[in-house]
């Protein structure tokens, strides 16, 4: 099933989302935005007040809703709505609870499993062409700088200053890619894609093309 992956990876608010999106429309592939999991249980700690440091405890929540989430994989769970699961607590919550190598194996574990059932698929994140699908059939890294990131992001949500937005994203990259388990870094084999002067047009122009030319 691995063959038939496309996996992006990169930063936080570099765009992933939102080409992936197009990516899937464009071929008709089903699209999974793996850091809602990190989210949902970086979430479900808060709620609950348990110490998102604490990784026994994380990964006894964990298993939890995984037991809990029989019928509704945590993956697509609806019932956590998106705006929620992107407020400021879950975004500082989320770079801790990402960190436990026990949480990433389960949720690399359900990944696997999802794509399994699909055809073919686009999966986004931070660790999906390195080490949930390292034989992806395309795998690319879209980077920008910080700053043009957060400019992104708070045109597009609104919600806070573009100096916080600013700060939550150097922040996360930094724990995303210092951290010892499967740690933000662009594969070997991925196209790379600095979107910092580009429209997401023209990026996902780029990404459609190198799909059809290496399908
Ligand atoms: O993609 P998004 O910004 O929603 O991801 C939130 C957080 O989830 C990231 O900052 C990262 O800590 C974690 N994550 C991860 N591995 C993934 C996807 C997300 O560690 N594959």
């Amino acid at each position: 099933a691995a063959g038939t992956v496309i996996a992006v990876d990169g930063p936080a608010a570099a765009g992933k989302t939102t080409t992936c999106l197009a990516l899937a429309n464009t071929f008709g592939l089903r699209y999974l935005e793996s850091g809602r999991t990190y989210r949902i249980i970086a979430f479900e700690a808060l709620r609950r007040e348990i110490p998102v440091d604490d990784t026994r405890e994380i990964t006894g929540l964990c298993d939890e809703l995984l037991m809990e989430s029989r019928t509704e994989s945590l993956l697509t769970a609806e019932r956590y709505a998106s705006d929620k699961l992107r407020e400021t607590p879950v975004n500082v919550a989320v770079s801790a609870v990402a960190k436990i190598a026990e949480v990433r194996q389960r949720v690399t574990g359900l990944i696997r499993l999802w794509a399994k059932t699909q055809a073919q698929c686009v999966v986004e994140g931070r660790d999906i062409g390195t080490a949930v699908f390292p034989a992806a059939r395309v795998k690319f890294y879209l980077t920008a700088s910080p700053e043009v990131r957060a400019m992104r992001r708070v045109r597009q949500e609104r919600a806070d200053s573009y100096e916080n937005v600013l700060a939550d994203v150097i922040r996360r990259d930094e724990a995303d890619m210092n951290r010892a388990a499967s740690p933000l870094v662009a594969a070997e084999d991925a196209i790379r894609i600095d979107t910092t002067r580009l429209t997401i047009d023209q990026v996902t122009s780029r990404m459609a093309s190198a799909c059809r030319n290496q399908g």
